[in-house]
């Protein structure tokens, strides 16, 4: 580090790579699974767009009840689902998947509470190829069994004669009465809202409940991984969440690099944790539909929240970018959030790899100054990678 309050950035590490070609191509692919597992009939088809934009608005209500209990039972929002948001979810959960240090044993188990149509399973299978050589077994929860029976024929036809390492487990009951386990990873993705919702609790005690029935399902040695989409609900769900999983034991090992209170819950401090990245890579049939249902998703986000039972080591050097780029008076800048809270960080033109989710190793200097605006504090930084940079 330099005396002159000015950080060295010695790494970014990206969390979004671009997909790789093989998880492109199973997910162009994937139109066909979906038509020999759920063929669209008539009606339908005709009004697929109409239901993937009603259902939606539904699921991205920040007010009002959300989606109707068991809306999944209901067969067109199950095929708006199955065509739409079961495909979006699996290439968001996939690159983050790709991205994560996320492993499983051979004989480990899963439980993935509100799984829907095996979305985290069938995104496990395309990301993570090394583990289609373990036995598994994956306990999928949700209160929905047309949802679950529809993702189990899917996963099936995905996998086939190989999938049958995983051993996958339907339960269908609301999530707090799920299998105790214990298991080694405990997961729920784009879920926990409507989870928590499910027992009419609110606020505060809902939290609690979630993180006592989460962390209580978990073996010692266990993962955590939660998953939501990037709105301000969602991240703030996270954020709040984290601190009562902290309470129960738990430690953050992504994208949190370190385990002091979330700043991103200051009451200044106008945004949320999560991430953006572009769609590179997203199936052409799946971006056409999105665009006839008056849908726009250049860009793909979302909020996460991976955490151990054990207690992770984390750098002080080590800080994560949580936002994008963006132009200041003079250069450039990007929020990043390390052990001593969020940074403004600017530099007179971008570092290589600085963008939403990259994992810094940086030289950062003890804060001293903080932005007027936001309250964060003020870091200058240049590449300390020599001509690596840009
Ligand atoms: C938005 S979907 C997510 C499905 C899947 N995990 C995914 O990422 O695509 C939410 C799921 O949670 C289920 N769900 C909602 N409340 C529930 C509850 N209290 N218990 C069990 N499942 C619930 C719904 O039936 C639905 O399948």
């Amino acid at each position: 580090m330099s005396d002159d309050q000015t950080g060295i950035l010695r790494d970014a590490v990206p969390l979004f790579s671009k997909p790789a070609p093989a998880l492109a191509e199973a997910l162009t692919a994937y139109r066909k699974v979906l038509d020999s597992v759920h063929p669209l009939k008539g009606k339908h088809r005709a009004g697929l767009p109409q239901d993937v934009k009603r259902l939606s608005l539904a699921l991205t209500a920040e007010r009002g009840p959300g989606p109707q209990t068991n809306y999944l039972a209901n067969p067109a929002n199950l095929s708006a689902y199955l065509y739409y948001f079961l495909p979006w979810n699996i290439y968001r959960l996939s690159r983050l998947l790709t991205g994560l240090n996320f492993d499983m044993k051979d004989g480990d188990s899963l439980l993935d509470l509100g799984c829907g149509p095996l979305t985290l399973a069938q995104a496990l299978w395309l990301a993570r190829p090394h583990l289609r050589e373990r036995r598994l077994r994956l306990v999928c929860v949700d209160q929905t069994g047309q949802a679950m029976r529809a993702g189990l024929a899917l996963f099936e036809a995905l996998t086939g004669e190989a999938g049958r390492n995983w051993t996958i487990d339907i339960v269908q009951a609301p999530a707090h009465k799920a299998p105790g386990g214990p298991f080694q990873v405990v997961a729920a993705a784009n879920a926990l809202n409507e989870l928590a919702r499910g027992r009419g609790e609110e606020g505060h005690h809902a939290m609690e409940r979630m993180a006592e029935m989460l962390t209580g399902r978990m073996a010692h040695n266990a993962q955590l991984l939660l998953v939501e989409p990037g709105t301000r609900l969602g991240g703030k769900l996270l954020s709040r969440l984290r601190e009562m999983l902290m309470e129960e034991g738990l430690s953050p090992l992504a994208p949190c690099t370190h385990a002091e209170p979330c700043p991103m819950l200051a009451p200044r401090w106008r945004s949320w944790c999560h991430f953006v990245f572009p769609s590179d890579g997203a199936p052409e049939w799946l971006v056409n539909l999105t665009r006839v249902s008056g849908l726009d998703k250049d860009r793909a986000s979302l909020s996460f929240m991976h955490m151990s039972a054990d207690e992770p080591h984390h750098e002080d050097t080590s800080s994560r970018v949580v936002s994008h780029r963006f132009t200041l008076p003079s250069g450039l800048g990007a929020y990043a959030c390390d052990h001593t809270g969020l940074r403004l960080l600017t530099f007179p033109a971008a570092p290589r790899g600085m963008v939403s989710g990259a994992l810094l190793e940086a030289g950062l200097p003890v804060p001293k100054q903080r932005d007027a605006k936001t309250g964060t504090w003020l870091t200058p930084i240049r590449d300390g990678r020599g001509d690596a940079g840009r």
